[in-house]
């Protein structure tokens, strides 16, 4: 039986949603878990754990695939839809396994593994840069470079002019579209791409050891992926891996500050760190939610969607669902078990987790270590002005007891 279409008025880049977003999830959560939207062309929003499960592992139904054509009703997974087409993101299987299966390999956790040094390395240089001081931005100087430069460093971009391309990669996910200085942003953001076309032409003459390489030589089916491809799936590493791993952390770092016991307890109980990770991911959520589009009519919790409604999964809502996570408000460092859906559930589940766990909590783990008693200046610290996607901070300034400089390796 069909009830009437039940409406909710939620806009995920609405300042209301950003200032309250656990707010805004209970009460649709508690109210209307599918519920129809008219912002950004009309979706449907899907905030309760067993309607984000059951959505995000129909496949069939619930598509990812981005045409790019007006004409189709395949519109990706973002809302409104994007201009760029990710991959394997935005594939559907059969297409979507050539890519996953091409790329799993290079994000293994035994690959992950060979790069824990060098991420330690690059995590006490920056610390290095600013430990005789006493101040930190535990996002600019921090947790915003880290994963820009691994990622430089994993495509094979020369990371000698990093300061040129890692605050754009922040900086473009959380300046709005209606800021002066977005153009500005985006002209850096795009001199990435001019780099990797650079970095892709060298390497078709010579080969190195890295992942632009790695995808010169793949071939699905037989065929090698030419290089529109190689330069989508590059920037979906970038746009996928790194604004990501740098909200998670500062969100973690952040909460550290203002919870004394809790970061007591991390740095007696170093064990903790593993699920600590997962609930910090729990909590926090980093993407809050991700589009899909109906490829048929179905009925879902009394609701009719029908083919070409655009659905919203809200991942945020799922991991703070009592049913699956009891006392979902309490962030408990121990939390077991903790089965949340911070990098998402079903074939698109992310590719990166294992080295942005790494990242977390090689980050986390140094501050902890380096700066203990850290202590973040709340009244100057700012979130991220619109949510969207990704949930996270611009600026999170701290002080601390000066200490001195390791120089055990370089950036
Ligand atoms: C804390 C950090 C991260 C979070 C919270 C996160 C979250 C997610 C989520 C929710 C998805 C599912 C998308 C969907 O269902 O449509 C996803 C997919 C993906 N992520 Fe991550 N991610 C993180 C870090 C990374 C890193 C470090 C990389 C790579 C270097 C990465 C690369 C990808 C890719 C390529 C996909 C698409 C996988 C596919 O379609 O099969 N992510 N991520």
């Amino acid at each position: 039986v069909t009830s009437e279409r039940a409406t909710v008025d939620f806009d995920h880049y609405s300042k209301e949603f950003a200032t309250a977003p656990r707010e805004t999830w209970d009460s649709m959560m508690s109210k209307c878990p599918v519920a129809w939207s008219d912002h950004h062309g009309g979706f449907w929003v899907i905030s309760d754990y067993d309607g984000v499960s059951t959505v995000s592992r129909d496949v069939e139904t619930y598509a990812s695939r981005n045409d790019q054509d007006p004409e189709s009703i395949y519109r990706g997974v973002a809302i409104p839809n994007g201009s760029v087409r990710f991959v394997p993101v935005e594939t559907d299987p059969p297409e979507f396994y050539g890519y996953r299966r091409l790329l799993t390999p290079f994000f293994s956790p035994g690959s992950v593994e060979r790069r824990k040094p060098r991420i330690q390395e690059i995590a006490d240089a920056l610390i290095d840069q600013v430990i005789e001081s006493g101040q930190i931005d535990l996002v600019e100087d921090f947790a915003g470079v880290l994963p820009a430069i691994l990622t430089l460093e994993l495509l094979g971009i020369p990371i000698s002019e990093w300061q040129k391309y890692a605050r754009p990669m922040h900086a473009f996910i959380y300046t709005p579209s209606d800021a002066p200085e977005r153009d500005q942003v985006v002209q850096e953001f795009l001199g990435i791409t001019t780099a990797l076309v650079d970095v892709i032409e060298q390497r078709k003459k010579e080969r190195e050891d890295d992942f632009v390489s790695f995808l010169i030589d793949a071939k699905i089916d037989g065929q090698l992926l030419g290089d529109e491809m190689i330069l989508g799936i590059c920037m979906v590493v970038v746009g996928g891996g790194v604004d990501t791993t740098t909200a998670a952390t500062s969100q973690a770092l952040n909460y550290l500050s203002q919870n004394p016991i809790a970061r007591q307890r991390l740095i007696d109980e170093p064990e903790l760190m593993a699920s600590a990770n997962e609930e910090f991911l729990r909590f926090f959520t980093p993407v809050q939610t991700i589009g899909r589009t109906a490829s048929r009519d179905v009925e879902l919790k009394g609701q009719h969607i029908s083919r070409g409604d655009r659905v919203m999964i809200a991942w945020a809502g799922a991991n703070q669902d009592e049913s699956e996570f009891p006392r979902p408000h309490d962030l408990q460092l121990d939390r077991s078990p903790n089965r949340h859906s911070a990098f998402g559930l079903g074939i698109h589940r992310c590719i990166g987790s294992s080295l942005a766990r790494t990242q977390m909590s090689i980050m986390i783990r140094t501050v902890l270590d380096r700066l203990p008693d850290y202590v973040v200046d709340t009244e100057a610290a700012r979130p991220y002005t619109s949510i969207g996607q990704i949930n996270g901070w611009i600026s999170i300034p701290a002080a601390f007891t000066p200490g001195k400089q390791l120089n055990t390796g370089s950036i």
